[in-house]
């Protein structure tokens, strides 16, 4: 299945993944996921906007609310092979491995994917989660753009797909699993394989519109100018100061510099915040100390500087029994019954999305060696990938049977 995945997106100059959404990498890996699902007896169900569903259902029993499992298969720019792909791939294998078991369900077991759980093409992580909870309507969603200004509901018509067929339902889904790499260094730092999640803090993007004064680089005196990178310059070290104060996030990953010439000072500078916290008050009072020194460095540059929170995840807290029922099924190599860690998380999550809808949710992640991630250095060892798939088998068995 790995292999089947390893070419799909990928740049051969970085090695990384471009999977970004309702795009021709993406639509391939739908009709992967369909047909890995097919070639196991499960008719997969697509939704209007590309999430995806095939149920394993027990015979002859009344219907009941599923066990559901799965991830996502786009991946941000330039991204790891794992995100993402690691979650369904185990999902897959993890329904394998119980046939083998000859384990037979007495609740049905789904594995799924969502679409554009990275926000790396509209800009809102999550997306599919987001409307299947109805976290965001389509009539919003619907109006995001691209980098190239396309709206997102012509992307969706143009893969093929049909929004006004509807979402999946939640009805089907007692609880929910997402198998996901690990995206920092717990794991390795506690020498365990496999751990479970405890919480996501919570996290957020914000805009910032710097605006000054195109000029000519050459003629224009320093003191004459009003150049809005100076004040985004300044801006990006107090994040950081800031950050590194608390042991909070903030990175800014993506800026949009007008009109970038090399001899122009530019007149705008747009640049996205992406910062993460242990609280919702933590998060809060980093964006308000990072925007108002940037009004500060603002006023002494002589340009202007407005901030607008594009979306905002609250904290959220997986829910306990189910960590703890997953934790305690941990196995050492040896066969003993030592746990498996339970850590928070920084990353978000489909997983918390529905967590946050109400729907019992618990995640596992699988050891990274070097613990990067949203880069093509991400790496999982083999073998941490399948104690990973034993472990999913072993949580879908106790949770189904
Ligand atoms: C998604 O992976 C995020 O946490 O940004
Ligand atoms: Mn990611
Ligand atoms: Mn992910
Ligand atoms: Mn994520």
């Amino acid at each position: 299945m790995w292999r089947d995945l390893a070419p799909v997106g990928r740049s051969a100059t970085s090695g990384g993944y471009f999977r970004q959404p309702w795009t021709a990498a993406e639509s391939e890996l739908r009709a992967w996921f369909a047909e890995q699902c097919a070639a196991r007896g499960l008719t997969v169900q697509t939704d209007g906007i590309g999430n995806q569903v095939a149920w394993w259902r027990p015979d002859g029993e009344p219907a009941a609310p599923g066990v559901l499992t799965g991830s996502h298969l786009d991946s941000v720019l330039d991204g790891g092979a794992y995100d993402g792909p690691l979650g369904v791939v185990s999902a897959l294998a993890a329904v394998d491995e119980l046939r083998e078991r000859g384990f037979t369900p007495s609740r049905p077991i789904g594995v799924g994917t969502f679409v554009e759980e990275e926000g790396s093409r509209f800009g809102l992580a999550c997306l599919g989660s987001r409307l299947v909870t109805g976290a965001t309507s389509w009539e919003t969603a619907r109006e995001l753009r691209d980098r190239d200004g396309v709206f997102l509901a012509d992307a969706v018509t143009d893969a093929g797909l049909e929004p006004d067929t509807g979402l999946l339902g939640l009805d089907d889904v007692g609880c929910f699993v997402e198998l996901h790499v690990e995206q920092g260094r717990d794991l390795v730092d506690r020498e365990a394989a496999v751990g479970v999640a405890s919480r996501i803090w919570p996290h957020g993007r914000f805009r910032f519109d710097f605006a000054g004064e195109a000029n000519h680089a050459g003629t224009t005196r320093m003191e004459d100018r009003r150049d809005p990178m100076l004040t985004f310059a300044a801006t990006t070290l107090a994040a950081d100061e800031g950050a590194r104060l608390t042991h909070e996030r903030a990175t800014f990953g993506r800026v949009r510099v007008e009109p970038n010439g090399t001899n122009a000072v530019p007149s705008r500078v747009t640049a996205w915040l992406d910062a993460r916290a242990a609280s919702e008050e933590a998060l809060q009072s980093l964006v308000d100390d990072v925007s108002r020194r940037a009004g500060d460095r603002a006023g002494h540059d002589g340009t202007t500087v407005t901030v607008t929170a594009e979306s905002v995840s609250g904290s959220v807290a997986f829910d306990p029994e189910l960590a703890s029922r997953l934790s305690a099924l941990g196995r050492s190599p040896d066969g003993g019954t030592d746990g498996w860690p339970v850590i928070p998380t920084q990353a978000g999550h489909d997983a918390g999305i529905l967590s946050a809808a109400g729907v019992p949710t618990a995640m596992l992640f699988v050891r990274n060696p070097t613990g990067v991630s949203h880069s093509p250095a991400e790496r999982a060892e083999t073998a941490d990938c399948l104690a990973g798939v034993t472990a999913l088998a072993d949580v879908l068995a106790d949770l189904a049977r």
